[in-house]
């Protein structure tokens, strides 16, 4: 009679979450295509699409497209008028995400920035584009500092930011090892959260969570 937070999160994504089938199988598609496995669960990606239909949000801005599985939500979030901005620098990511979004009717709503986020996110400040509604920040930890700092540029009062992967079995509670990309990411995010807790244009919270990708937690915040 034992159960898994992975159990769970299939139970919860079978009864609750109602997970378009395009989305799922754009899932498969990425996993058949040998990318990373590490999307959002469909609970978290539901939940984004949520948080964008409860704020309103038209314009969106994601750092780390992957196969596009949050950015299905978030597009479904936005509406046929909405937009999502989204940024990878690996080509072979955003081919199979360009596919997927495709494949699920969302493309039309979706601009895939190839390059590195820093990049992109530079150049969308020289665009000088009305302010993103929504930051979904899930890239490489290390530079989430920088990113936080670069949304603040790129969004108004009342937008919304959010961190994935903050916690990372809780290896946020210690400072991490700089010569190894993984000391550097828990450095990143450490750095992240104190921002989040300390700059006086936003008001966050964070959260831990666990499931089918194990324990972690994600932080949102509104920018004041
Ligand atoms: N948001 C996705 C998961 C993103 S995984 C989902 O939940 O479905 C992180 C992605 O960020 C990977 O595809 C990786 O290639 C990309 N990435 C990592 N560092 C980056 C950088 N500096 N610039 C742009 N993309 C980056
Ligand atoms: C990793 C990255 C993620 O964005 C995630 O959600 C889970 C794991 C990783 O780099 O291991
Ligand atoms: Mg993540």
């Amino acid at each position: 009679m034992g159960a898994e937070p992975g159990q769970v999160d299939d139970y919860l994504r079978a009864n609750v979450v109602d997970e378009p089938r395009a989305y799922a199988d754009g899932r498969a598609a990425a996993h058949a295509a040998g990318l990373p496995q590490i999307e959002v669960s469909a609970g978290q990606g539901k939940l984004l699409k949520l948080l964008v239909v409860l704020s309103g949000a038209r314009r969106v801005l994601e750092i780390g497209t992957l196969g596009g599985y949050s950015t299905s939500w978030l597009a479904d979030g936005v509406g046929p008028d909405g937009h999502v901005t989204t940024c990878e620098f690996e080509q072979r990511h955003a081919d199979v995400a360009r596919s997927n979004l495709d494949a699920a009717g969302l493309g039309d709503r979706v601009d895939i920035r190839l390059g590195a986020a820093r990049d992109t996110l530079a150049a969308l400040r020289r665009e000088d584009a009305e302010p993103f509604d929504l930051v979904f920040i899930d890239a490489d930890k290390e530079n989430n500092p920088h990113y936080v700092l670069e949304s603040l540029e790129l969004t108004r009062s009342g937008s919304i930011i959010i961190v994935d992967n903050v916690v990372r079995s809780g290896s946020v509670l210690h400072p991490g090892d700089a010569s190894t990309d993984e000391g550097r990411a828990t450095n990143g995010t450490r750095e992240v959260l104190d921002i989040l807790g300390s700059d006086p244009r936003l008001e966050a919270t964070a959260l831990q969570t666990t499931g089918s990708k194990g324990w972690d937690g994600f932080a949102l915040a509104v920018v004041r």
